[in-house]
């Protein structure tokens, strides 16, 4: 994976829907600064020296939102920090945010170009968001933590589905959980293969997808 950086970008995953098809297979674009970060549901994403990076995926087919997930927690648990994944791909720390994926796809003439798979991670805390960072839990260099990351993320692109399924299960936030979703209660059940959520109550089983519903904690 070969890093490109940049000092200010609007948003890397932005630059890189605009700019695809001067880059390669698995590059990434890095911006120290970001200064109209995306997150799912075209909310904002707010960062200040926190990592901010994109890594374009050409002409392949695997589950980045699954893959994503798996290779930030065990970023953070190299660095002994422990966390959980709040489906689809948030990340959390002592039931903080540390961690969001925005992952875009582009298609022209209804052929898939690429994935694009936006990653925030917090070094630091912000109260205003109630996210927590990197550094409130140990001192790292932000570098050394982004190559720990996409040594993760190529290591995790070459193992089975069932294998980081497992990871991602086990690691899974809000299984059993009550989850308000429409203005009812729901038990969290799991996650189906293909990475819908099972949501109960005592009338219905739903299996939503992840552009279909952002949930509470
Ligand atoms: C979310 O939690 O809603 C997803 C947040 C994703 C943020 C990252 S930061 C790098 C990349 N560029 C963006 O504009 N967004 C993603």
């Amino acid at each position: 994976m070969k890093k490109i950086y940049f000092d200010v970008l609007d948003s890397t995953n932005s630059y890189l829907k605009d700019n695809y098809e001067k880059y390669e297979n698995e590059d990434v674009i890095i911006a120290n600064i970001q200064t109209k970060g995306r997150g799912r549901f075209d909310r904002k994403w707010v960062s200040n020296n926190d990592i901010c990076l994109s890594i374009l995926f050409k002409g392949n087919n695997f589950n980045h939102s699954i893959i994503s997930s798996v290779a930030i927690l065990k970023t953070l648990n190299d660095l002994n920090i422990e966390c959980s994944i709040k489906w689809p791909n948030d990340i959390y720390v002592n039931m903080k945010k540390i961690s969001g994926v925005l992952i875009e796809t582009i298609y022209e003439s209804n052929e898939k170009k690429c994935d694009i798979v936006g990653i925030g991670l917090n070094m630091n805390s912000n109260e205003i968001t109630n996210s927590i960072g990197i550094l409130d839990n140990v001192s790292v260099d932000k570098e050394y933590v982004i190559d720990i990351l996409l040594n993760n993320y190529r290591s995790i692109l070459s193992k089975s589905m069932e294998y980081i399924k497992k990871i991602y299960t086990n690691n899974f936030l809000l299984k059993n959980r009550i989850v308000e979703y429409n203005n009812k209660n729901y038990i969290v059940l799991g996650i189906t293969d293909d990475f819908k959520i099972i949501l109960k109550n005592d009338n219905e089983i739903l299996k939503l997808s992840s552009n279909e519903v952002s949930l509470k904690l």
